[in-house]
Parts: C-alpha cells; sequence; structure tokens
C-alpha cells in the first residue's frame, strides 16, 4: 500500500482572529477535492475557531505543543484532553524551537509524545540536526538519538499511531531547503532505524519533510521515494502557497 502524502501546516506564533477567518477559509474551500491529507496546527487560543470554520471538511487541525500531565497544577500548560475538547486531530511534538529556546529535552519530548498517545491525538514527532551538527558529520547519530529516546519509552509500535517529521534546523525559516537528496538521504536513514525494531512499521510510516518548503520545491521533495509529506511553517500563513503545497501532495 502506497503511503498517503501528509501536508501539515505550523503557524506557530502567527496569527489573529480576524486574519486567521480568512486563511482558514480559503484553506477549507480550496482543499476540497484534493487528495492529499492536511491539517494545520495553530496556536491554542485559535483551536476553537479553527473547530468552527474546519469542521466536515478535509482539513483536520491540531496544535503545536502539549503538556506531558494530564492535569493539575501546572500553571500555563495545556493537556492532551483540552486538545481532544476542541476536535485536535494532531499535536506537533519536539519541535526544534521547542528544543532550543523551552529546554524540551528529549526525554521531555518523549513524555509529550506518550501524553499525545494517551489522548487519542496523533503525535507529529520533529527530529533534525542543527547546521554545527550537519558539519559535524552527526546527522545521523543526532536524529538516531531523538527518534530512540521515543522508541525506548512508547515502543516501536507507538509509531503507528504517530507521524515523524524531519527538520533540519538549518532549513528552518532561511529559506535553505534541504535538497531532494540531502532530505531523501536522511527520510531513508529514519526509515531503516525504525525497520530494524519493526519492518511492518517502518513501511507503513509518513515521514515529512520540514523547511523551506514551498510550492515551487515541493514537488520534487515530495517525490523522494521515503518523502510523505511536508510540514510547512511560513508558506501555511498564505493560503495559495500552502494551497500550492498540498496540490504536490
Ligand atoms: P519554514 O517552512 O518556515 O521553514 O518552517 C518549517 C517548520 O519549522 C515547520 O514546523
Amino acid at each position: 500500500m502506497p503511503r498517503t502524502k501528509f501536508v501539515a501546516g505550523n503557524w506557530k506564533m502567527h496569527g489573529s482572529l480576524a486574519g486567521n477567518l480568512a486563511l482558514l477559509s480559503a484553506v477549507r474551500a480550496g482543499a476540497a477535492g484534493l487528495k492529499a491529507q492536511m491539517a494545520v496546527c495553530v496556536p491554542y487560543p485559535y483551536l476553537a475557531q479553527a473547530q468552527s470554520v474546519l469542521a466536515g471538511s478535509n482539513v483536520a487541525w491540531g496544535a503545536q505543543d502539549i503538556s506531558e500531565h494530564i492535569q493539575g497544577a501546572y500553571t500555563g500548560e495545556v493537556s492532551g484532553t483540552m486538545l481532544s475538547d476542541f476536535g485536535c486531530r494532531y499535536v506537533i511534538i519536539g519541535h526544534s524551537e521547542r528544543r532550543s529556546y523551552y529546554g524540551d529535552t528529549d526525554a521531555v519530548v518523549a513524555a509529550k509524545f506518550a501524553a499525545s498517545l494517551k489522548a487519542g491525538l496523533t503525535p507529529i514527532l520533529c527530529v533534525g540536526e542543527t547546521l554545527t551538527e550537519r558539519d559535524a558529520n552527526i546527522t545521523a547519530q543526532v536524529v538516531t538519538r531523538q527518534l530512540d529516546a521515543v522508541i525506548a519509552s512508547s515502543g516501536v509500535a507507538a509509531l503507528e499511531r504517530a507521524v515523524v517529521a524531519y527538520e533540519p534546523v538549518w532549513a528552518i525559516g532561511t529559506g535553505k531547503t534541504a535538497t531532494p537528496a540531502q532530505a531523501q538521504e536522511v527520510h531513508a536513514l529514519i526509515r531503516a532505524r525504525i525497520a530494524a525494531e519493526s519492518a511492518h512499521v517502518a513501511a507503513g510510516l509518513q515521514i515529512l519533510y520540514g523547511g523551506s518548503v514551498k510550492s515551487a520545491n515541493a514537488k520534487e521533495l515530495f517525490g523522494q521515494p521515503d518523502i510523505d509529506g511536508g510540514l510547512i511553517g511560513g508558506a501555511s500563513l498564505v493560503a495559495d502557497d500552502f494551497l500550492g503545497i498540498c496540490v504536490a501532495g
């Protein structure tokens, strides 16, 4: 069975009630009839709005982070059950911005991954190396370490209910896209690492590429054998740009 292409938007900390209405409505209308699986991950305060505009469409919605706890005295945190209350299907876990600015260690990421599955959400687990790590030729080690933390805590079978996103940190928001060959090499490595635990899980796993994906480069990236779609930052904030990428899926 070929894997369905999946295009997910990550709005990061962008948006406003007024602006989102136009963006979500245009995405909803333009996505009708497209064959890719699609989702947008919006800031927490806009989940209700995403739910009201996108309900009944072929675009799902999700969040960009989750607490590893179920409930309790954790000021500022948002739990998986709260996300489910707003109809979220997806949650981004371990984005490099969370890892580098907010102290999401491999252990925290593994706990958040487990919490999202417990709440019935599909985690989009982000992995990827920095430029320093790439230059030091340790991309494979870094990505493997990030994956292994999750496999060790949740088990490889948990990846049947998850999506992985390879996001080289040096390509995020920089306009520098990994070449299709560079991305494919790491995607193949990720799939091989998982296949070493379970060939079945590896074969079904959607592995997205993220980092300066645009409609102009999406088709070639998504044409690689182990690239199953994209996690889109900047281009997900403009309906035509996002839809142009979805069309490539
Ligand atoms: P850009 O598409 O803006 O490079 O962001 C990628 C990203 O971080 C998506 O999560």
